[in-house]
């Protein structure tokens, strides 16, 4: 639990913008392939870790073994994709049925909203495909779907447009035509949080059944204790990462502030 506590704990943003005023990572982001549930996190080849090492004058910079040899050239397979992968949106418990919930993810916007009809989670690009407005800014209709808060256009589960208001009734049928959808992102639920694939090209529509997000067997198990919540921090996760394994910081920059043992 300790461990698991002293993960959540957060570097000040003083830290943070020192940290912030040089590159993080300067090596391409290739990878072997892992059975790991944190693939991406882990198993960067260890060669690629000795530029890391430069980057802050406070960590060692002098290698204490010869680097190892680059073996090769990597095959297109080994290129990590950032964008063929899952990702967490939000926890289930962070969000509320009653009204979509906009989010930044991998640079992307994203609203994620209930669908009551189908009885899921959404994940939509972020953008009204009329003017757009962004969808997270709307709400759920009466008939539970997601209307545009600028002109009330309304969009199903399929990002496929059901009502456009000022259309005449007796005109062509423009909420049918492709460009009055809305992109959708492949997303699922799992371990209590909503994930989804970051591409809206239709070939990845059904990429769940080919590939899953990362099991995390603690979280479904309840013999284990965890809080889950989500919080908008202003760096990238190489920072994030770097702090939660160096938790000897925490009695010092948290002093005060974290139920854990005395500073020295
Ligand atoms: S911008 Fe969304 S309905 Fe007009």
């Amino acid at each position: 639990m300790e461990a698991l506590r002293t993960a959540f704990t957060l570097a000040p943003s003083s830290l943070i913008r020192a940290h912030q005023s040089k590159p993080f990572f300067s090596h391409s982001f290739t990878q072997k392939r892992s059975k790991s549930p944190l693939p991406n996190l882990t198993q960067f080849p260890k060669s690629k870790f000795t530029k890391l090492n430069a980057i802050s004058p406070s960590v060692l910079t002098e290698p204490t073994s010869p680097p190892e040899e680059e073996t090769g050239s990597l095959d297109q397979d080994e290129k990590f994709d950032w964008f063929s992968n899952w990702y967490a949106v939000m926890p289930v418990c962070d969000l509320d049925k009653r009204a979509p919930l906009g989010k930044k993810v991998m640079g992307l916007d994203v609203v994620v909203w209930w669908d009551r009809n189908e009885n899921e989670w959404k994940v939509f690009d972020d953008r009204c495909p009329h003017r757009l407005a962004p969808l997270s800014e709307g709400r759920i209709d009466q008939q539970g779907r997601l209307q545009c808060v600028y002109h009330g256009w309304c969009f199903g589960g399929s990002g496929d447009c059901k009502l456009i208001p000022q259309a005449p009734l007796d005109g062509p049928p423009v909420h049918s035509f492709p460009k009055a959808c809305v992109a959708v992102y492949p997303s699922t639920m799992q371990n209590g949080i909503v994930w989804f694939w970051p591409n809206t090209d239709p070939q990845y529509k059904d990429i769940l059944t080919k590939k899953k997000p990362p099991y995390i067997p603690e979280l479904d198990d309840p013999s284990f204790s965890f809080q889950m919540f989500n919080r908008d921090i202003p760096y990238g996760y190489e920072v994030l990462i770097e702090n939660l394994m160096d938790p000897s910081h925490a009695p010092y920059a948290h002093h005060g502030i974290l139920r854990q043992a005395q500073p020295r």
